[in-house]
């Protein structure tokens, strides 16, 4: 039989709370003041404690804190008429269990306390939690044979002017693989200027790379040399390539070929010497076929390829990346989630279509999220459900959500964008929430 503390200045519901505990089969004791509850816990006894936040000069943070201090498994249920923002996000800082707005229903109490015993139950003691020692320093992570022979030919055309074209899915890594060519050459302490394509306007894609005159078009109101000339002697990335229109494929061929840059405006040419490496998640060869991609272009692209292989097809890695992002987020985040073997079993059997950026998106949140900070299988695929696109009919169990809410704000120092990322919904939809929870 599990002991209880219970403190609570009010003595109608202190009564109210011993009581239907009691019946419950709980062994309550019950106390009135901060200094009592001190006295009690000091002794470590109570595996579980449910306190008011407001009693005297001391509050039920105090609690909290003795109770861990006493006994760091002790699950802290607090209760309060006076909820906000700011003590729920302290509450859950410090590690409360679970937090309670007055009034609730006694039933929603004891589901509470039954959940704080459950979390208190050794988790399946087969289910053991892992670790690697000494992850790689690196910044590209893997050592599946798909990563090695990546790197193996990384390296060697790293040491060449080549240009370079990098292909792969979205997430796998080819922003990173661009930036570790040009450090890893003798370029590297020359600029670096990475390009996303798809972000510039394609009308101003020519003037951002190649510069402009006075002049040139409204708004030019001086020279300005292009993104390619500042970089000279070094690399520039051309990110998104696929998604250039005709008229700069055309002039991007012409550089490739000319190796000079002529600003928008001007009949000069200017002789640069930077590498090029652009790289895309479409299929180019395909975008060729179709007429959509100049086939002369794509040969002055691809001299050499990097082809980056699918992160369900990297044997092992995925326990290595889940690994590597988990102590990334812990100490962000200040947390202590440890992932287990089901949990690592259960990520190497998913399918990750978003690669490696889903499954940094999915360890990030379930450091936060994972119950008593345990990655078992059961966290694992609840998470992966969060995820995926939902389906408005089943969004129910309002109530669990505004508690992953709360933890990730909490966690995220209430910067809304950040957890609305980690929650897998929109900012937007994250402010609604929030209101209707009344926060
Ligand atoms: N091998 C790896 N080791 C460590 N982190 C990685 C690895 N591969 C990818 N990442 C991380 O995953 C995220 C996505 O990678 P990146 O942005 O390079 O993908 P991408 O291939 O450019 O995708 P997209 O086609 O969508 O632009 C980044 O945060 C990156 O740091
Ligand atoms: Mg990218």
């Amino acid at each position: 039989m599990k002991s209880l503390l219970v403190v609570e200045d009010d003595t109608g519901l202190r009564g109210t709370l011993v009581t239907f505990l009691e019946l419950e089969g709980y062994k309550v004791d019950a106390v009135s003041t901060t200094r009592e509850a001190l006295a009690r816990l000091d002794s470590g006894h109570y595996p579980i404690v449910v306190s008011d936040i407001y009693l005297d000069e001391r509050s039920g943070l105090d609690v909290l804190e003795a109770a861990r201090r006493g006994n760091p498994g002790c699950a802290v249920i607090l209760m309060t008429g006076r909820a906000s923002m700011e003590t729920v996000m302290k509450a859950t800082a410090i590690g409360a269990f679970d937090y309670l707005a007055k009034p609730f229903e006694l039933d929603l109490l004891l589901e509470t306390v039954k959940r704080a015993e459950k979390s208190l139950e050794p988790a399946d003691p087969g289910d053991e939690e892992t670790d690697i020692d000494d992850l790689p320093e690196t910044e590209l992570i893997g050592s599946s044979p798909a990563m090695v022979d990546l790197y193996k030919k990384l390296v060697r055309v790293a040491q060449t002017g080549a240009t370079v074209l990098i292909e792969g899915e979205t997430g796998t890594g080819k922003e990173i693989v661009a930036r570790m060519i040009h450090k890893s050459s003798p370029r590297a302490s020359m600029p670096y200027q990475p390009v996303d394509c798809a972000a510039i306007a394609p009308s101003l894609l020519e003037s951002e790379l190649f510069g402009a005159v006075r002049g040139a078009y409204t708004g030019a109101d001086r020279d300005r040399s292009g993104l390619i000339e500042a970089a000279n002697r070094g690399t520039v990335f051309l990110d998104e390539i696929g998604e250039i229109d005709a008229a700069f494929q055309t002039r991007l061929l012409r550089f490739l070929e000319e190796r000079t840059v002529r600003p928008v405006g001007s009949s000069k040419q200017i002789k640069v010497d930077v590498r090029i490496v652009a790289a895309t998640n479409r299929d180019i060869a395909k975008m060729v076929e179709e007429g959509k991609f100049r086939e002369d272009l794509w040969f002055r692209l691809n001299v050499v390829t990097l082809d980056l292989p699918p992160l369900r097809e990297r044997t092992g890695d995925v326990r290595l990346l889940a690994h590597f992002f988990l102590k990334r987020y812990n100490e962000r985040y200040n947390l202590t989630a440890r992932l287990t073997e089901s949990g690592e079993k259960e990520l190497d059997s998913y399918t990750w279509p978003g690669n490696v950026r889903q499954l940094q998106h999915l360890v990030e949140r379930l450091a936060i999220l994972a119950p008593g900070g345990r990655i078992d299988a059961a966290a694992v695929r609840e998470a992966i459900q969060a995820m995926e696109p939902r389906d408005h009919a089943t969004e129910t169990l309002a109530d669990a959500e505004a508690e992953q809410i709360r933890k990730v704000l909490s966690a995220t120092n209430n910067n809304k964008s950040r957890a609305a990322r980690i929650l897998g919904i929109e900012r937007k939809t994250l402010y609604r929430k929030l209101e209707r929870m009344g926060l």
